[in-house]
């Protein structure tokens, strides 16, 4: 691999990295959450430490070891996440929310845990927190994050949805990414994305590595901060 560290484009700028799907609990053992293997967001981590940038990987469990010289914070939740993210990103140079929150959790979590005997529980949910949109308003005041980069996978229009997420969390650039297909997506080494620019943009690329499409990614956020 090819390394640039300390000499990159990126030396010493920080940038956030979400990664992993949030754990919303329903009791003490039972939790809801979302597919995600975390790779796309680790290659991510990995590829902005290759242009040497000071990566800080705010990451849900997963089976993936860290990439070295990143800076890790373990979350849970959508709100354990949130508040992460809205501290680290006040000097950062860029945030890219790879991470699959959680859009609903349980409004009542049960310390204990719920035993089948005493029958099936009905699950009252709620919404969660959008980190996106709260980095939009934290933005608009700070001025920071410079860049922000989000995900959208779909299975369906695409480009529709991502176009209007694009506008709707104030992004600089979304990743979209076709889930429709069995190359592309989760639980797969591979992915098919679709870079989409608040300028109009639109960058089509083909089926690639999450490695390749993280290299891909971290180009972009370069051409942005340079
Ligand atoms: N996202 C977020 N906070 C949430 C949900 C999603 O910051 N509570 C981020 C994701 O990390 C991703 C982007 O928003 O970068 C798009 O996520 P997606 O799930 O596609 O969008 P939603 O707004 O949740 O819409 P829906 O799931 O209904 O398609
Ligand atoms: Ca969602």
């Amino acid at each position: 691999r090819w390394r640039l560290g300390r000499s990159g484009p990126l030396a010493g700028r920080k940038v956030v990295v979400t990664a992993g799907g949030t754990q919303e609990p329903i009791d003490a053992v039972r939790v809801i959450t979302n597919r995600s293997s975390g790779k796309q967001g680790y290659a991510l981590a990995q590829a902005a430490l290759d242009v040497g940038a000071e990566v800080v990987l705010i990451t849900t469990s997963t089976a993936l070891t860290p990439p070295y010289g990143a800076r890790v914070i373990m979350v849970r939740t959508a709100a354990d996440m949130l508040e992460a993210v809205l501290r680290e990103i006040q000097d950062a140079e860029a945030l890219l929310m790879a991470a699959a929150v959680a859009d609903f959790r349980p409004r009542v979590v049960h310390g204990q845990k719920i035993k089948k005997e005493d029958g099936i529980p009905a699950l009252e949910l709620e919404a969660t927190p959008d980190i996106l949109m709260a980095v939009a308003e934290q933005r608009a005041q700070l001025g920071y994050p410079r860049r922000v980069i989000g995900f959208a996978a779909e299975s369906d229009d695409l480009l529709i949805h991502a176009q209007e997420k694009l506008q709707r969390k104030r992004l600089d650039m979304i990743v979209a990414n076709d889930i429709s297909a069995t190359d592309a997506g989760f639980e797969v080494d591979t992915n098919r994305v679709t870079l989409l620019f608040a300028d109009g943009r639109i960058q089509a690329l083909p089926l690639m590595s999450k490695e390749a499409v993280a290299e891909a990614i971290i180009q972009q956020l370069v051409a942005m901060l340079t």
